[in-house]
């Protein structure tokens, strides 16, 4: 029999197979199928997410990096150390997803198996999964690759106009300006949820914010939004900002200062040297487009001479991951 890979001709791929250090796993006979979102930096798997030995799984969103492809595996650690923490500080509040397994310490990587046989490292969190009932922001406005129309001001005018004003024609334009207005209305809303837990989400505009799709349809009446139409990811952008004062971190010499109390009681100080924010775990980053215009100072990267080399791992409170 022929082989290629590791694997026979004509027999069925290999699964492809998740394994953490602490022996939970996720398989799938094809990877692909199971994808549900690619970002930056990974790609996210929908996957029952199996206990170590015997015993039911859990749906997964399974967000994985890998890292020995990844050049900056450093920094992605702790990127990932921080989303971990985050989750489990906030304990699947809503507008925050529930953290299910999580393996982020780069030098104890979870492993990745593709459907080719061919292994690599890799870090992971999986959270709550959401299906096909949610859409993220960018979809709304640009279309989806499955071929869901962007909603799009413009055009909307432009098939206002065309339509000569119609009723019908301003029937049309009035739902697709609601379509637009409910889905900025969830943003507003999620922001200050998120706000009012302490937490403030540097890159969760464009990308990051996930809507309920039938909230957005022209027959929900706006007043009925609800935070349980809204969710927020990809939380390692994110900085606390309460409590005010610093949460103690053992590894940190000197200890972050607390901020002013002019500030009020939602502030947080950001370390203008980079080394210094990545290990008090504060590592806001954003598309600048699309930043808020008041926060892009802070993510303006500042060239650091006084810069002392970065810890090997961000430690959050209370758990030691060297
Ligand atoms: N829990 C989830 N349920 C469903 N889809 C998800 C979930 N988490 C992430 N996704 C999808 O995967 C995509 C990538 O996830 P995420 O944004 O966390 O990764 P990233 O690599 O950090 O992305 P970014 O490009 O924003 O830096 C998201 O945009 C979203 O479409
Ligand atoms: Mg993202």
């Amino acid at each position: 029999m022929l082989h290629v890979s590791g694997h026979s001709i004509g027999a069925p791929p290999p699964a492809a197979e998740q394994r953490l250090l602490d022996g939970q796993h996720a398989s799938w006979p094809d990877a692909k199928a199971a994808r549900i979102g690619e970002g930056t930096r990974g790609k996210v798997l929908w996957g029952p997410l199996q206990p170590p030995q015997h015993g039911h799984g859990s749906d997964a969103a399974i967000k994985m990096i890998r890292l020995d492809r990844f050049p900056e595996s450093h920094r992605e650690g702790i990127a990932r150390q921080i989303e971990e923490e985050r989750l489990r500080l906030l304990g699947g509040e809503p507008p925050f997803l529930s953290l299910l397994a999580a393996n982020t310490d780069p030098s104890q990587p979870a492993t990745y198996t593709d459907n080719q046989g061919v292994q690599e490292n890799v870090l992971c969190v999986a959270m709550t999964p959401l299906g096909d009932e949610w859409v993220e922001l960018k979809r709304i406005f640009e279309g989806t690759p499955e071929g869901e129309r962007a909603h799009d001001v413009s055009a909307a005018l432009a098939r206002l106009e065309e339509g000569g004003f119609s009723d019908k024609a301003i029937t049309a334009f009035v739902d697709d300006i609601g379509v637009i207005t409910r889905a900025l209305l969830l943003v507003c809303a999620v922001h200050i949820a998120a706000l009012r837990q302490g937490i403030l989400h540097y890159d969760g505009f464009w990308s990051n914010v996930m809507l309920r799709r039938s909230a957005l349809l022209p027959s929900t009446p706006a007043t009925s939004l609800s935070l349980n139409d809204v969710w927020l990811l990809d939380l390692a952008d994110t900085l606390i900002i309460r409590p005010p004062t610093p949460s103690p971190q053992t590894d940190i010499s000197p200890q972050p200062p607390a901020p002013p109390s002019f500030m009020g009681s939602q502030a947080v100080m950001l370390p203008s040297s980079i080394p210094r924010r990545w290990a008090e775990g504060k590592m806001p980053v954003s598309t600048r487009w699309i930043t808020a215009p008041e926060l892009l100072p802070a993510t303006v990267r500042l060239p650091g001479p006084a810069d002392s080399p970065p810890p090997t791992s961000y430690c959050a409170p209370g758990t030691r991951v060297l």
